[in-house]
């Protein structure tokens, strides 16, 4: 071989990035503040669960919506205390921090530029809309929060009703830089046929930049962990999705 062409080929051990070691941006593993687990033992639970899946640090986004669940950072913060010290005494080696998945509603367009926002390292937002009905509002929102200097992590795209029967829709919004992070329960049928063609779509056409387990409770950590065996999960490894990088 020349001097050449061994520069030029690549080394055979050369390391591959370990995508064993996520990062899971999506959950609701912080005890009795959403619709998530309830208690600490069912925080424990899942947080097992994910670490026998490889998840090495997670990022754990409770619901924060005015009507609904209206938490604040001091909420979320004195949650994460809770669970960072049940984890310590059981002896669990698993990083943990805190963001939220931001509900875009007519409350949070006016108010997100007045407060705290937790955002995901890298200035990530994680936003989810109704399921039902396309907001008035999105493509102003998605804009404002972009000129603001934020990177918009669009929870669950193939999760929304009215983006099902408009596949053209995720391309504008994919082609407006909005990132979407489908969740791995999606493309096991969990939810339905409809939302699991959905994810198959973007899957097919590369439009996933994260996937996340969305994690409520142990039923959805255990199905993950089966759908980590599939072929289809394989596929998604071959994405260069943010998991990897951040
Ligand atoms: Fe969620």
């Amino acid at each position: 071989m020349s001097l050449f062409n061994f520069f030029k080929s690549k080394p055979k051990f050369a390391a591959e990035p370990d995508r064993s070691m996520w990062v899971d941006f999506h959950s609701h593993l912080l005890p009795g503040i959403d619709d998530g687990c309830k208690t600490i033992n069912d925080s424990l639970e899942n947080i097992r669960e994910l670490q026998h899946q490889g998840v090495r640090r997670i990022i754990t986004t409770p619901h924060i919506f005015k009507e609904l669940y209206p938490n604040t950072p001091e909420i979320i913060r004195e949650k994460l205390a809770l669970v960072k010290k049940a984890l310590a005494e059981n002896f669990m080696d698993v990083e943990i921090e805190v963001s939220a998945e931001y509900y875009l509603d007519e409350w949070f367009c006016q108010n997100y530029d007045k407060m705290e926002l937790l955002t995901i390292p890298g200035n990530f937002i994680l936003v989810e809309t109704n399921y039902m009905d396309r907001p008035h509002f999105l493509e102003q929102i998605f804009f404002d929060l972009q000129t603001s200097g934020y990177k918009v992590i669009f929870a669950h795209p193939e999760r929304y009703n009215y983006l099902l029967n408009n596949y053209q829709a995720f391309h504008t919004l994919h082609d407006s830089g909005i990132l979407f992070q489908c969740n791995l329960l999606s493309f096991t049928g969990y939810y339905s046929p409809q939302i699991k063609k959905a994810a198959e779509y973007l899957l097919k056409h590369k439009m996933i930049h994260l996937v996340g387990s969305d994690i409520h409770k142990i039923r959805h950590s255990q199905t993950i962990t089966q759908f980590k065996r599939s072929q289809t999960y394989q596929e998604l490894l071959k994405l260069d999705l943010l998991n990897n990088f951040l």
